[in-house]
């Protein structure tokens, strides 16, 4: 019994050299942790992430076109065999109803991959005489393959964190009780205005390496725990500098209207003017984002504040996200499908009405379970019922240090199975392609099909169900963002 489960699932092989695709580099940058090494792993107080040139000015298409230029005579195809290849090849556009539970799985697949890019994908034997001797080759029997996590949802560049109100919300009080002393989000807007560009940034560093370590490759990445137009802008220049130093994609949302800041309470309307006539056109000047989000929610931003800021934004060439209806119901999904929304996000109060509307002008639900779960509510947004209408969703972390203090898009997968009925294959759609198109990147990553940017996790299991199914656990074995091994906790992390 023991040998036959030894043989199903050998130890995963690499032959060549995965690390020489690091020759490019000439320099390591090390990611500070911040919690303790996973386990296998041989480093025992930090991770170590080998990146691309150095990158002071430069941006990540100067470092391809560098990685090509030196690396053009060395052999750059690399072939990942024999796994359960999770493809999601179809359609260039959300997919919808019963094609959620389309994963295009190719049994003993492989996956070719030269300079960064997808190659082909086939059978093991196929792909076997297509690849010359020299290929660098991942043997994945007994592994799951599949394109990298796109978590389409996240506020990942803050000070501090907010274990205390975790332990105040497990003696009873609610998240809006707190948020209504001063703290929640307020109180991650003063540690966050306190803090230097540096220092936010090298806050943020440990964050990035927990969501590449649990095979997420492109983030969407909010502002929003600034508040003034210097706040906002510097975090904005963060998760610039994050996107151009770390092989994780970061696209940018100006949040700025997360929260009235304290000294606004009294007049909330002038701080939505300052937003809409300093902030979005300094944000959009300076090119720091490409969306543009509100708070919609009663004592945050009412629907007819959040309409003033996001027709402005439309304005000024964002396109829109909303945190619509997560604590009540309050006709944000309604207003989202008016207003053209990309995205309409939580929704957990949503009704037929705000269905229908996110349904007939094509948004996207984001539904974002990991903070309903960790602020220990019980109302899940309706995934059955949008999925069963038609509309295209996405599920992401949320990332943050209030209501979802999680980057792992595999625990959100497993609270979206078992508490919104949503089966594993539809999980890993929202996930992946439906999330990508979300960020209009649908095209280069979001599935594992010739042509697509080779951004590619091996988790350690069987099958892909096993994914949500052994909860809280970190299967990803391998991560890959753009053909480079970002992640191997095989003991592939030579440093
Ligand atoms: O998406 N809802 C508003 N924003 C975050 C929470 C942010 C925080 O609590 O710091 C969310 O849940
Ligand atoms: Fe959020």
């Amino acid at each position: 019994m023991f040998s036959r489960a030894r043989a199903q699932m050998p130890a995963l092989r690499q032959e060549g050299h995965v690390h020489l695709y690091f020759r490019v580099s000439n320099k390591a940058v090390t990611i500070p942790r911040t919690h303790g090494p996973p386990a296998g792993r041989r480093t025992s107080h930090h991770t170590c992430y080998k990146y691309g040139p150095p990158t002071e000015g430069r941006s990540k298409e100067g470092r391809d076109q560098l990685g090509r230029l030196l690396g053009e005579r060395e052999m750059n195809e690399l072939l990942i065999s024999g796994a359960q290849l999770i493809t999601l090849a179809g359609p260039e556009r959300s997919r919808v109803k019963q094609e959620m539970r389309e994963l295009a799985i190719l049994e003993d697949g492989a996956v070719l991959v030269r300079d960064g890019v997808i190659a082909l994908t086939g059978t093991t034997p196929d792909a076997r005489r297509l690849t010359g001797p020299d290929v660098r080759r991942i043997d994945a029997r007994g592994r799951v393959v599949m394109p990298g996590f796109v978590d389409a949802h996240t506020h990942p560049v803050f000070a501090g964190a907010r274990e205390d109100e975790y332990e105040m919300r497990a003696a009873g009080m609610t998240y809006q009780e707190i948020a209504g002393h001063g703290g929640g989000i307020l109180s991650t807007v003063r540690k966050t205005r306190a803090a230097s560009e540096e220092e936010l940034f090298q806050m943020a560093l440990p964050r990035v390496g927990w969501l590449l370590e649990h095979g997420t490759t492109t983030i969407e990445a909010k502002s929003g725990y600034g508040l003034t137009v210097d706040d906002e802008l510097k975090i904005l220049r963060v998760i610039k500098r994050l996107n151009e130093e770390t092989p994780l994609d970061l696209v940018p949302t100006f949040l700025g209207a997360h929260e009235i800041p304290p000294e606004y309470r009294e007049s909330p309307d002038e701080y939505v003017s300052l937003v809409i006539d300093e902030m979005l056109p300094r944000v959009a000047d300076g090119g720091l984002a490409r969306y543009c989000d509100v708070f919609c929610e009663s004592h945050v931003f009412s629907a007819e504040q959040a309409r003033r800021i996001l027709s402005r934004a439309s304005e000024l060439g964002f396109q829109i996200r909303i945190h619509a209806e997560q604590l009540s119901s309050n006709g944000g999904a309604e207003m989202a499908g008016e207003l053209g929304a990309v995205t309409a996000d939580h929704l957990e109060w949503i009704d037929g009405v705000g269905i229908d509307s996110l349904r007939a002008n094509g948004v996207t639900a984001v539904l974002l379970p990991g903070a309903v779960f960790n602020l220990g509510l019980d109302r899940y947004p309706p995934a059955r019922r949008m999925i069963d209408a038609g509309l295209a969703v996405a599920i992401a972390t949320d990332f943050n240090p209030g209501s979802s203090p999680t980057p792992s898009m595999q625990m959100v997968m497993s609270i979206a199975c078992s508490q919104m009925r949503m089966t594993p294959a539809e999980a890993i759609t929202a996930a992946t392609v439906n999330a990508a198109h979300t960020l209009g990147m649908g095209s280069r990553i979001g599935t594992i099909e010739a042509g697509k940017q080779a951004d590619l996790v091996i988790f350690d299991c069987l099958d892909f169900r096993r994914i949500p199914y052994f909860f809280g656990v970190n299967h990803a074995e391998v991560v890959i963002k753009s053909g480079a091994v970002v992640f191997d906790r095989t003991g592939g992390c030579r440093c």
